[in-house]
């Protein structure tokens, strides 16, 4: 049977099971800690960027932990937002803003954190990854692994094996809109998608015309090769109009 125990968390009593992460407990009571490589669709969380760090004082003692992995086993006392923690996230945002200062969409959170001046970090023109990694989480929770952190250093980046097409891919997009910096670019005509350096041939839908999606994804899904004639919103409507009909005979 598992136990329930009560924390303090920026002076609010929230109740949890023993074991859940710190972040999901603070958020189930409105409690806001920024994140950028958690994503609730998946359940291995990498704690790849560390800007969910929160002050915990336990039996005495207080340390800085990473809230998204943190299992809570014991009562303690939480401050999503003492002067160290916004420290140290300040400086978190600065590593982050200077690796990718293109990432347009975590701006605003620049504003909501803050971030410290400083002339000793390179700042790599043009970079939108924050190296969160959710892409990759993404790709493998698909079973296609096409993608993966490559190099070290300045050079870390996500890319496919050697930077060349994979056969692994599919096009999917599930990538690029799980990305929360838009950091992954693909283009798309009437008939061809290419992502990863790699073209995709788009399938419609029989009926109503609209993309389904590549040919390599959808036979993905479909298990068995073979790729559905028209997209889910048409099949839905003929089921519904078949029920219709046969009710009308009963
Ligand atoms: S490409 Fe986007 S999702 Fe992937 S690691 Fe970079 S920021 Fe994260
Ligand atoms: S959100 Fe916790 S380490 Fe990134």
């Amino acid at each position: 049977m598992s136990e329930t125990i009560t924390i303090t968390i920026d002076g609010k009593e929230c109740t949890c099971e023993k074991g859940e992460y710190l972040y999901d407990v603070a958020k189930r009571n409105g409690i806001f800690i920024p994140v950028f490589c958690r994503h609730d669709a998946f359940e291995d969380h990498r704690a790849c960027c560390r800007i969910c760090i929160v002050e915990v004082e336990e039996g005495g003692r207080s340390k800085v932990v990473t809230s998204c992995v943190y299992p809570v086993e014991r009562e303690c006392n939480v401050q999503t937002r003492s002067e160290k923690i916004m420290e140290e996230r300040s400086v978190i945002m600065a590593l982050l803003a200077h690796r990718a200062p293109e990432a347009a969409s975590f701006k605003p959170m620049v504003g909501r954190v803050g971030t410290v001046e400083t002339d000793r970090l390179v700042t790599l023109d043009g970079e939108k990854c924050i190296l969160c990694a959710l892409c990759v989480q993404a790709c493998n929770s698909l079973g296609t692994g096409a993608i993966s952190t490559v190099n070290r250093g300045t050079e870390k980046m996500i890319d496919t094996p050697y930077g060349k097409e994979s056969a692994a891919c599919v096009g999917c997009l599930s990538c690029a809109n799980v990305c929360p910096t838009g950091a992954i670019e693909y283009s798309e005509d009437d008939a061809v998608r290419t992502i990863w350096n790699r073209e995709f041939e788009l399938i419609r839908c029989g009926e109503c015309g609209q993309i389904m999606g590549t040919r390599d994804s959808l036979a993905l899904a479909a298990g068995n090769n073979e790729v559905p004639a028209v997209c889910d919103e048409c099949r839905k409507k003929h089921m519904a109009d078949e029920m219709m009909a046969t009710y009308r005979y009963v």
